[in-house]
């Protein structure tokens, strides 16, 4: 029969094990693994630290004064933390104030009072990510070596997910990395439409919100945003700064964008992520009537993150200066958006959009009375 407590150990490592395999959100998985630790340690308090570079900050922290506690941060070396990560080694402290590298400036910060105090380093491979410390075993006992063995085999898991967690952030990165680098090449390409790839997104991100997007498909619908113009650089400039109106050609070829910057985002071989993202951009100039391009879809066929592109996009060419028109007052935007509602834009995303406008979530300007000079018309298209 085995011990109450070992079957409590084993448990929790079944547990963590578990949370580990079935959670992809390093974040939640770090929670959890604090949450059985203390649990099976009886500790008051827990916490990560991740090193980055020769600094040490709190990753995940439960326990009174965590708010306090998220704010800590040593240097590498400094304190039992950052001692158990230059030995990587685990430390078991009975009472830290007769520990004479014990970091007493945490808890001054903080206000917490530390007694006793368990750190192991978190490491995978060779690498050492950071440390897990617990902290005050309850009724004023002391953590032993078995708290030790536990706290280690717990370290070993949540490094595992930790560093498969900080490979995929590095990864995003370098994509994020990549596709500002390439709204930087589409702006200086097309100079009239700066800083419209990062308002779009805004508009998106503000649209998908009121709608109630869940947080990936947001995500997605900033991205897509930010990219749906990116085709332009596969457009002549001399055609995108041309300030007359295109010929049927020209209309052509510059409409070709859409097409054009799908295929990119497709290269980008970012995986199901980019997906829709691409999706959105290859049809950010369908309309709802069906009388859009590049394949003159209609209604529900236009892939949703497309018909939020389109009303930001349109707002924003509406509401922005451009070579060929003054900037309309946002009223004005919100107004041609109502009146293209059903034929060029989603009706119900159009309606939530214009009630984010009048809720003053689009940064409203005030309508001016009466208008200063007379304004040319905007197109709500920003691209024929
Ligand atoms: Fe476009």
């Amino acid at each position: 029969m085995i011990p109450a407590e070992e079957y409590r150990r084993l448990q929790t490592l079944v547990q963590v094990g578990y949370a580990i395999n079935s959670s992809l959100e390093v974040d939640a998985v770090l929670d959890l693994v604090l949450e059985h630790g203390m649990h099976a340690l009886d500790a008051e308090a827990g916490t990560f630290w991740l090193l980055d570079g020769e600094r040490l900050t709190p990753r995940a922290v439960r326990g009174p004064r965590a708010e306090a506690m998220r704010q800590a941060h040593l240097r590498s070396g400094e304190g039992l933390v950052g001692q158990t990560v230059v030995l990587r080694s685990g430390l078991l402290v009975h009472d830290v104030r007769r520990y004479p590298l014990w970091a007493s400036h945490v808890d001054a910060a903080t206000g917490y009072r530390t007694r006793t105090l368990l750190c192991v380093p978190l490491e995978a491979g060779h690498q050492v990510l950071g440390a897990l410390q617990f902290v005050n075993k309850r009724q004023r006992r002391r953590f032993d070596n078995e708290d030790l063995q536990l706290a280690m085999a717990l370290a070993r898991q949540a490094a595992l997910a930790l560093a498969n967690s900080l490979l995929f952030e590095q990864t995003q990165r370098v994509h994020e990395g990549l596709i500002r680098s390439l709204i930087a090449a589409v702006e200086a390409w097309d100079p009239c439409t700066a800083g419209h790839s990062q308002r779009v997104s805004q508009l998106c991100a503000v649209l998908a919100d009121h709608v109630g997007l869940v947080r990936e498909a947001r995500r997605q619908a900033e991205w897509a945003g930010l990219l749906h113009d990116v085709g332009k650089l596969g457009i002549l400039p001399l055609l995108l700064r041309k300030h007359g109106r295109l010929n049927a050609r020209e209309t052509r070829q510059v409409r070709e964008h859409a097409r054009l910057g799908a295929d990119m985002i497709a290269r980008l071989n970012a995986g199901l992520m980019l997906q829709p993202v691409g999706d959105a951009v290859r049809h950010h100039h369908e309309r709802f009537d069906g009388t859009g391009y590049p394949d003159g879809l209609r209604n529900q066929a236009i892939p949703l993150l497309a018909r939020i592109v389109a009303i930001a996009d349109a707002y924003d060419a509406m509401t922005s200066d451009r070579p060929y028109h003054t900037a309309e007052p946002a009223e004005i935007a919100l107004h041609e958006i109502e009146a293209e509602s059903g034929r060029q834009f989603d009706p119900d995303l159009a309606r939530a959009f214009i009630a984010a406008g009048r809720a003053g979530r689009l940064a409203l300007e005030p309508l001016p009375m009466p208008p200063a000079v007379t304004r040319t018309p905007a197109a709500a298209h920003s691209a024929p």
